[in-house]
């Protein structure tokens, strides 16, 4: 299986960007931590981060007819795009929506997902292993 790994604004200042809500580890660690799960799992991952939401947008287009399944952490994006939302329905590939911290305990506004609707499944709170459990329910999907 084939899953492409989006990540949205912001996730590249892990390991620099409030480390009490989302740890002291790097983007460049999160992306070593998912790839040897998935190789583990026998998938084969793929990477994307954007500050961008039209670049998201054109990541998920273009995924279409060359992968299997989306992880999409939308990042702040989650709370505020159709954009991304639309996209996610117009490739209708299975996808999964994952946050590192568990954003229902946080700010209500957190607490809206736009793009949730067009996901199989969320994964939040779990942290980097979120991603993984991502990957195991599009392999069951
Ligand atoms: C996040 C949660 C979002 O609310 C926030 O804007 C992020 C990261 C998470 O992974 O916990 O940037 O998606």
């Amino acid at each position: 299986m084939r899953i492409l790994v989006i990540n949205g604004p912001n996730i590249n200042m892990l390991g620099i960007r409030e480390p009490d809500i989302y740890g002291r580890d790097t983007y460049a660690d999160l992306v070593e931590y998912i790839k040897k799960a998935a190789s583990q799992l026998k998938v084969e991952a793929a990477f994307f981060q954007s500050n961008h939401e039209g670049d998201i947008v054109d990541a998920i287009q273009q995924a279409y007819g060359v992968y299997d399944g989306i992880v999409i952490n939308p990042a702040a994006y989650t709370h505020t795009s159709v954009a991304i939302l639309d996209a996610l329905k117009a490739v209708a590939l299975p996808a999964v929506e994952v946050h590192i911290s568990h954003v229902d305990s946080r700010e209500d506004f957190r607490r809206v997902s736009f793009v949730r609707e067009a996901c199989i499944d969320t994964v939040s709170g779990l942290g980097f292993q979120g991603y993984v459990e991502a990957m195991k329910i599009l392999l069951k999907a």
